[in-house]
Formats: structure tokens, C-alpha cells, sequence
């Protein structure tokens, strides 16, 4: 299940910091990336929420740290998201991001600090609580349960989520995600002989069958090539359209540009920007963290 070695072609953040105000496509830093392409899949969630912002915002994390030893890996992070928005979570590499879905999507206990979903502290719930209050998440690299098909990979996702379904209906909804997904031809197909771009995909698919509010998705864009990419955000602003908010982890330009309306920055765990996408980067901060201090 290792990711190919293929040519990166998406325009890269910190390239884009670079190179002020706008990136230009390049390689991508060396980080371990991979890829994926999509069709059209859309949640289906059980109850409507609205795609504006309100007052009470879906997501508020507030003061949130995670010590790994001596390793602040998250230092005192506070930001919000409201309904309907999709918020990029950017910064260098090592900068604590996926340690910040870690904690929301409930793989890690925060030392301190609170996780609310809509007003409820979501902070050290085990993983499985937090996907039935609405939380799902793909990782950065990608696990499928590789044994099984893809048909029940789906599945299992169903069994965490809002929707108590099985047998017959379970298959039903899970067919149903496949198809959005583009994989409706690979129900019998083991998920670990899928092409590492399929897993992706899959992951998303078990994903939203947990009918989440709130999606985290983390470098799920890593190492596509363009014309995926712009499938891949085609897909991402369906599920947006039909109510779905985003936490994006992402290092590839194009993707923050056109998706994100707001990006939190971080670095060495602590927030450094908060702001609309082009503002945010050219904030000397960033630039620093992205350059060091002889850059900027
Ligand atoms: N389970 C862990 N145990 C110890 N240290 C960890 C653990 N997970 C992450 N870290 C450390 O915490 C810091 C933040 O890591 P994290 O994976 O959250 O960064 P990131 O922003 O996602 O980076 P990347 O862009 O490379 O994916 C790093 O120094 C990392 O080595
Ligand atoms: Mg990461």
C-alpha cells in the first residue's frame, strides 16, 4: 500500500510563499505525497444545516496543547469554523496539523484545552464518539482495511455513524457512496488491491458514511496530477455545496486558492495567521516560517 513514485505537478504552498503574491507550478517539497482522482460523491446527511456562518460556530477550539514529551506539538491553539465554510489548516512541515485532526477527530487526548462541536466539548472522547457527534476524517496516509472489499469498507464506516443501518439498506447506502465516489465498479474488489488514487477515494467514501458535519480532510490532494486535481476539487466543493464544512490540511496552492475561504497558519504548533487565503500567506510571519528569517 505504498504511494507510487510519481511526478508532482501541483504548485506547492511554501512555493507559493515564495513567491508573493501568487505560486506557479513546480515540484512539491520532499514530503511523501500521494495521489487520488474522484468523481462525484455528495453526503447525505441526515438533517439539513444551513451553508451560511452563524454565531455559534460549528467548530471552536480553544487554548487546545498536545505535549509529546519534551514536544509542544500544539501550543495553546484557538480558531474557529462555522458552518459552512471550508478552512484550510496550513503551516511547514512539522508545524502540528495533523496533530490538530488527531485531537478533533479524537485519535489523541489533548493535554489541555477544549474541542467544541457545536457548543459541546468534543476534547478527549474516544474516536468513535466523536464520528457519531459528526466528525469524520481521511488520513495522510491513506488506511483502508485492505483485506476487505470495498463494499464493506463502506460499511464499516456505516456502523460508526448516525444511521443504525443494516443488512440490506446498509448495502444500499454503502453502493450508493461508492457511486458518488466513482468507485461503484470496485464493490467486490479487495481494498488493498485498489490503486493507491482508488484507497483515497474509498477512504472518502467510509468517510461520509458517517454523515459528518464536519470533514476533516488531511493532504487529501497530496500528488495529484492536474487534471485530478481539478476533479478532486470539483468533488470537494459538491460536498461543500451540499452543506458539508471542511477542514483542509493542504499544501498544494491551487487547492487553498480555489477552496478555502479562510486558512489558519501554524507553526512549531502555534497559530501564526488567520485570515483569507492570499492575506494570510503574505503575512511576514508566515512568510518567516515558510523561508526562515534571511527570506523574508
Ligand atoms: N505520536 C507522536 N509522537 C511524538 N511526536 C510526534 C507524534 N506525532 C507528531 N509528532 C511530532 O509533532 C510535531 C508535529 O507533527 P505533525 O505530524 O502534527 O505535523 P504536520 O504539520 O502534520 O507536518 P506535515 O506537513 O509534515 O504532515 C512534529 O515535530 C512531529 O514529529
Ligand atoms: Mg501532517
Amino acid at each position: 500500500m505504498s504511494a507510487p513514485g510519481r511526478p508532482k505537478h501541483e504548485s506547492s504552498l511554501g512555493e507559493a510563499v515564495a513567491k508573493r503574491p501568487e505560486g506557479s507550478s513546480s515540484g512539491a517539497p520532499g514530503r511523501p505525497k500521494h495521489e487520488s482522482s474522484l468523481g462525484e460523491a455528495v453526503a447525505k446527511r441526515p438533517e439539513g444545516s444551513p451553508v451560511s456562518g452563524g454565531s455559534t460556530p460549528l467548530l471552536q477550539i480553544e487554548h487546545l496543547t498536545k505535549k509529546f514529551g519534551g514536544l509542544v506539538a500544539v501550543d495553546d491553539l484557538s480558531f474557529r469554523v462555522d458552518t459552512g465554510e471550508i478552512v484550510g489548516l496550513l503551516g511547514p512541515n512539522g508545524s502540528g496539523k495533523t496533530t490538530v485532526m488527531n485531537l478533533v477527530s479524537g485519535a489523541l487526548r489533548p493535554n489541555s484545552g477544549r474541542i467544541l462541536l457545536n457548543g459541546r466539548n468534543l476534547a478527549g472522547l474516544p474516536a468513535h464518539r466523536i464520528a457519531r457527534a459528526g466528525v469524520a476524517r481521511t488520513f495522510q496516509l491513506v488506511r483502508v482495511m485492505g483485506s476487505l472489499n470495498c463494499l464493506e469498507n463502506v460499511k464499516a464506516g456505516l456502523a460508526f455513524g448516525p444511521a443504525d443501518l443494516w443488512g440490506r439498506a446498509a448495502e444500499r447506502e454503502a453502493s450508493g457512496l461508492l457511486e458518488r465516489i466513482g468507485l461503484d465498479g470496485a464493490a467486490d474488489q479487495a481494498a488493498g488491491d485498489l490503486t493507491y488514487i482508488n484507497q483515497k477515494r474509498l477512504e472518502l467514501a467510509r468517510a461520509l458514511a458517517l454523515r459528518p458535519r464536519l470533514l476533516l480532510l488531511d493532504e487529501w490532494l497530496a500528488g495529484l496530477n492536474p487534471s485530478e486535481l481539478q476533479e478532486a476539487i470539483a468533488l470537494i466543493k459538491s460536498l461543500h455545496a451540499d452543506g458539508l464544512t471542511v477542514i483542509l490540511v493542504e499544501h498544494v496552492m491551487d487547492a487553498i486558492r480555489s477552496l478555502c475561504s479562510r486558512v489558519v497558519v501554524m507553526n512549531a504548533g502555534a497559530k501564526i495567521a488567520d485570515g483569507p487565503p492570499l492575506e494570510a500567506l503574505a503575512e511576514p510571519e508566515v512568510v518567516r516560517a515558510y523561508l526562515g528569517d534571511d527570506d523574508a
